[in-house]
């Protein structure tokens, strides 16, 4: 026994062993460069720009989270644009990045999921949520907040708790004089921040902003008045009543911690007007992100996982072609890294990080929020777990999930026209008097 120990360790001398296992030190490379793609004037982006220069300011700043290595964080700018966004990432391809953050919308991630999965460069996003992403089509590309496949699920669960009938899901903007004009009186919109406010604006002007009318908004609604937080009254106005989510991250020191810190960190930036940037939940999700990957980088390293790149025989075909894409390499590890990366198991600032078999993050859960006056008033809770709850959804968790109606519950909500009634949701169609309207002659 004693003979064996002893040659083992001198086989390891340098840090070698004879069987091809290298030990973490000579495998821990100084740096290891990681993207981001984001628009930075965006609403995600600029709260996204900050959270994640601060994580990997902190993962840099504690030796014992990659043993000395550190992340070197290259972020390009997407400007809002799909096109340029896949440009920059193809630039990626070619820094030797062994993962990119990003991108930040649905569209540019569906192109460059192809290009991911082709050089094996793991995609970790906290705001490209469309449910067809989390595909298997797309191995590389690693949803890290909440698919929007359960804000979809929260969205019908409010409208039957209400006791309103499901509409068909039209495309709100175009059809807003229709809507005033037909029965329905249930209007979702699920669009981009950008966009959204937009919408609202119209809605007051053709009168849909008042009694008897329920707007239910994605999280790009809470998303825009938590950045860009405190609008201006007027604008407040376009959305008094309105209900819309937020995803939900639960009270913990850690994020206590970082949302002291916010303020600071965005000292001098501008939000909305003079104010500074709020804290909306996807920064919460973008910080998270960097630290999942340096989570699964380290045990990526610990394993004796190598960073290196190898041409792509299919592109080196390119080659002499004026955009040099052969200049793209295959990251070999990739493989590997993205196994760790649906390994970790960490606390964040958004709570517990673990990813489901399917590749979804545990506990989906948002917040139900109700928009009155100048703020926002939590009116509940939904969770994937159980539905709708006034308490918490970890409050939950401990005893067997209830779907029955009976258990699904949400403080009362003030709705458009400052009524607390619940709307019923319809009214009798207007079409004869528009047919009079429109052919007045035929009477
Ligand atoms: C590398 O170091 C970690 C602790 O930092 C240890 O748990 C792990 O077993 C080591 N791996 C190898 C291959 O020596
Ligand atoms: C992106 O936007 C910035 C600021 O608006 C501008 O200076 C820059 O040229 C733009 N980049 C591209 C590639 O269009
Ligand atoms: C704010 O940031 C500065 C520099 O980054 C630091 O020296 C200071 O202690 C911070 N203040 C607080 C209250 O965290
Ligand atoms: C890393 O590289 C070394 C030497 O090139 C090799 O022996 C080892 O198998 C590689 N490790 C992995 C996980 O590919
Ligand atoms: C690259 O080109 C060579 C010669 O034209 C061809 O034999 C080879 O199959 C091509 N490789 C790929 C991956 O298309
Ligand atoms: C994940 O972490 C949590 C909290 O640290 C722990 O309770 C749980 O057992 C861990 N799960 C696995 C599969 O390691
Ligand atoms: C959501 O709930 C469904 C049905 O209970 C379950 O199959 C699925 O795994 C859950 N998703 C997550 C991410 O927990
Ligand atoms: C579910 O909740 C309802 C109402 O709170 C209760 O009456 C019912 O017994 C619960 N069902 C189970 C299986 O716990």
């Amino acid at each position: 026994m004693k003979i064996i120990w002893i040659l083992v360790l001198v086989a390891c001398f340098n840090g070698v062993c004879l069987n091809g296992v290298t030990t973490n030190e000579t495998t821990r490379p100084p740096f290891v460069n990681i993207g981001a793609l984001l628009a930075y004037d965006s609403t995600i982006g600029k709260v996204a720009k900050v959270a994640l220069q601060a994580a990997v300011d902190d993962v840099n700043s504690d030796p014992s989270v990659l043993g000395g290595t550190k992340l070197r964080l290259l972020m390009q700018n997407s400007n809002n644009s799909g096109f340029l966004g896949i440009i920059e990432s193809l630039k990626f391809m070619e820094t030797d990045t062994v993962a990119i953050v990003g991108p930040q919308s649905s569209v540019t991630a569906h192109v460059i999921s192809f290009v991911a999965n082709e050089l094996q460069v793991p995609l970790l996003s906290y705001s490209s949520t469309d449910p067809t992403l989390a595909s298997l089509q797309f191995p590389y590309f690693i949803m890290t907040s909440r698919n929007d496949l359960y804000q979809m699920a929260a969205i019908a669960e409010i409208v039957e708790y209400y006791g309103w009938r499901e509409q068909p899901g039209d495309d709100i903007t175009d059809l807003l004089v229709k809507v005033a004009l037909s029965e329905s009186r249930i209007l979702v919109v699920h669009t981009f921040s950008s966009w959204g406010p937009d919408v609202f604006s119209v809605a007051q002007h053709l009168g849909m902003m008042g009694p008897g009318y329920v707007w239910i908004a994605t999280n790009w609604l809470s998303t825009h008045l938590e950045t860009n937080s405190p609008l201006p009254s007027d604008t407040m106005d376009d959305f008094q009543g309105v209900l819309t989510l937020r995803m939900y991250t639960p009270d913990s020191e850690l994020k206590r911690k970082f949302i002291s810190r916010w303020s600071n960190m965005t000292s001098g930036t501008t939000g909305y007007g003079p104010n500074p940037i709020g804290l909306s939940t996807y920064g919460l999700y973008a910080y998270d992100t960097v630290w999942l990957l340096a989570r699964a980088i380290n045990a990526f390293l610990d394993q004796g996982g190598n960073i290196s790149f190898s041409g792509n025989s299919r592109l080196a075909n390119l080659s002499g072609e004026r955009l040099h894409l052969d200049a793209m390499n295959i990251f070999n590890g990739g493989k590997m890294l993205r196994e760790k990366i649906l390994q970790v198991n960490m606390t964040g600032v958004t709570g517990q990080l673990k990813f489901n078999p399917d590749g979804n993050l545990i506990n989906p859960a948002y917040e139900v929020i109700n928009v009155i006056g100048s703020g926002i008033r939590k009116i509940g809770y939904w969770s994937n777990y159980s539905g709708l709850s006034e308490v918490p959804p970890e409050k939950l968790y401990s005893s067997p999930p209830n779907r029955s109606s009976s258990s699904q519950k949400l403080y009362s909500a003030i709705w458009p026209g400052q009524t607390v009634q619940t709307p019923r949701g319809w009214v009798f169609p207007k079409q004869w008097k528009t047919f009079e309207n429109w052919c007045p002659e035929s009477g």
